[in-house]
């Protein structure tokens, strides 16, 4: 690590590291308990029934087999509890007694940082509540009450040009830092305030530092917002506005409201609706989806109701997905936004809108439906396209779900549209629906197992429900471009003609089907020739597996846990007592 933490009198973060236990630090938060010379927990970082998470005291690491997470105590700290390496290293000697010194004193450094946006946001507070201004008048117009108004913080910056850095100046406060933190500008070795006849809203951290400014103009001046710089102390991508006063309530009602706006959050506040934090006008991030995470696993977004939001939840919902959060989208129906809406229609109004909140994968197969005519084929088929991108990446349980939702509403099979997802990748279902080997899935031309198959396919389309238990048997790209083209004909029309195929491929394609289903000679009946297909197949997938259980277990440690070498074990076994009934292997 190259991190200068060598200070004259603090400690270098290897003594630091010398000092803990991964052990104390993780078991902290995570339950562990000891297996064999490790410790085992479940992941915090995933959601996991079985335990995969395990702790190696000998080399102070973390790893987890599921999801693939690890490192050492900082790397943990950082990850869990959604820190900075600084900040992860702050709190690990903090919680040691140990004193470490970073980079010349950044800790110290940082912390003027903060306390001169402190000292700022109590500079525009009394300016908002010391007498009359025009940012006053203007909240109170929008309807906000003095309790609320004071809970946030609101303040007011006036239009003196100078009145804040002349405060800061009496105090001595150095140019530098005002600069940094985006409170004042130079022009021509002058200075000006940054922030000026504007309702300011404090951006407060989790740990309840003010570590920004969202500044409204009063009428329509532009920016309509002006908010601080990207600096030391503040980074819109690793907060959300208000998750300071909100945490417990989210804890509370087990999920977060999440709005785009600061009046959103405000509006809803008043009204009692005091889960919700915002995402500060940008596009949601991972490291938002993190610190969400520590609070619930659910959240509900509620963005402006025009295609911008709408656009915005679309992205939200997969940046929160990949953080395994559950995302239900809400949509305002009376006015543009969140705080319109509340307005107008009260707290039990948009607690239902809150209950009829589309859960997310809903919410992107009605987006994917838009401009699509479902009683036209065409429109049919671009559709399950598109439902299968969706579906694609959801667990084997929920893509079934919805899977017989998207069978019953197109008229399609069941097994045609399990086909159309297991398409071309490898994630979620389709991982459970077809192990594909790697080594055959850019191939272009078909292999004589799979000509055979579609061969009996092409004089018998019923074999295509007794295919899709075998989906894996095709494993070739084009092999899966005729496959997944024979069940939208059969699931279409219960059936298809060699031309239907052919005239769907382009005409490499076609020549290279047309040539590979010529050489085979189907001798005996259909079902024989299928089987025995089937037969060979499961007989070289089981040899393949065998031979990759062989190589696990040989690369596996003590890091691996006895639990998963007895389950690789006990697989192997039944690996090889497969192979046995088959005959052994050729
Ligand atoms: P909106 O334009 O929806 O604002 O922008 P709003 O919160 O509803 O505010 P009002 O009701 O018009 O007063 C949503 C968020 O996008 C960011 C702000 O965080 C704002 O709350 N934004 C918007 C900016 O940062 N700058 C802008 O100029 C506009
Ligand atoms: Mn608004």
């Amino acid at each position: 690590m190259s991190h200068s933490f060598a200070g004259n009198s603090g400690a270098t973060i290897e003594d630091l590291k010398n000092q803990i236990n991964i052990v104390d630090v993780v078991g902290r938060v995570v339950p562990l308990k000891r297996a064999g010379a490790n410790y085992k927990g479940v992941c915090p970082f995933h959601n996991e029934k079985t335990p995969s998470f395990v702790v190696s005291e000998q080399k102070q690491i973390f790893t987890c087999f599921g999801c693939g997470a690890s490192g050492d105590a900082i790397e943990f700290t950082k990850r869990y509890y959604n820190l900075d390496f600084t900040e992860a290293v702050e709190k690990l000697a903090k919680e040691h007694g140990i004193e470490i010194k970073i980079g010349g004193g950044g800790n110290q450094e940082r912390e003027k940082y903060y306390e001169v946006n402190r000292e700022a946001a109590r500079f525009f507070y009394r300016a908002f509540t010391e007498g009359k201004n025009q940012g006053y008048s203007y909240m109170k117009k929008r309807g906000i009450e003095d309790s609320i108004l004071k809970k946030f913080g609101i303040g007011y910056a006036d239009d003196s040009w100078d009145s804040l850095y002349r405060y800061f100046k009496s105090k001595g406060v150095d140019e530098k830092v005002l600069l940094e933190l985006g409170l004042i500008s130079e022009k021509n070795g002058k200075y000006y305030d940054k922030f000026r006849n504007r309702v300011i809203f404090p951006i407060i951290n989790t740990s309840g530092k003010v570590i920004g400014f969202g500044g409204r103009a009063i009428g329509d001046a532009m920016p309509k917002y002006l908010n601080s710089p990207e600096n030391r102390i503040f980074q819109k991508k690793n907060n959300i506005y208000a998750l300071n006063l909100s945490k417990q309530d989210v804890g509370k009602e087990g999920y977060a409201i999440l709005v785009e706006g600061y009046m959103d959050v405000i509006s809803l506040y008043q009204h009692g609706v005091r889960n919700v934090g915002a995402s500060l006008g940008t596009a949601l991030t991972e490291n938002q989806a993190r610190l969400l995470k520590r609070y619930t696993r659910n959240v509900v977004l509620s963005y402006d109701a025009d295609t911008a939001g709408q656009n915005a939840a679309l992205r939200g919902i997969d940046v929160l997905g990949a953080e395994d959060l559950k995302v239900k989208v809400l949509h305002v129906t009376d006015g543009k936004d969140p705080d319109e809406f509340i307005k107008k229609n009260g707290r039990e109004a948009f607690r239902k809108l809150v209950d009829g909140a589309l859960p997310m994968t809903d919410y992107k197969l009605n987006a994917a439906r838009k401009g699509l005519n479902l009683d036209t084929d065409d429109g049919k088929i671009d559709y399950m396209k598109r439902a299968a991108d969706i579906l694609k990446s959801l667990s084997p349980v929920e893509a079934d779900i919805y899977i017989k939702k998207l069978s019953h509403e197109l008229k399609i099979a069941e097994g045609a549209i399990k086909l159309e997802i297991s398409g071309n990748n490898n994630t979620g279902i389709v991982r459970q629906l077809r192990r594909r080997q790697e080594d055959n899935e850019g191939r272009k031309e078909l292999s004589g197992m799979e000509a055979t198959v579609l061969k009996v396919l092409m004089i018998n389309p019923c074999f295509a429900e007794k295919l899709i238990e075998y989906d894996g048997i095709i494993e070739s790209e084009l092999g899966r471009k005729i496959v997944n083209l024979m069940f939208e004909f059969y699931g279409l029309r219960g059936g298809f003609e060699p031309s239907d195929i052919t005239d769907s491929l382009d005409p490499m394609e076609s020549q290279a089907f047309t040539d590979a289903t010529d050489a085979v000679i189907i001798a005996g009946n259909e079902e024989q020739v299928f089987d025995e297909c089937i037969r060979t197949w499961r007989l070289n997938k089981a040899v393949k597996r065998e031979q990759e259980l062989i190589d696990m277990l040989a690369l596996a440690d003590e890091e691996t846990g006895s639990d998963s070498i007895k389950g690789l074990t006990e697989e192997l076994m039944n690996v090889q007592r497969e192979i046995n009934s088959f005959g052994g292997r050729k």
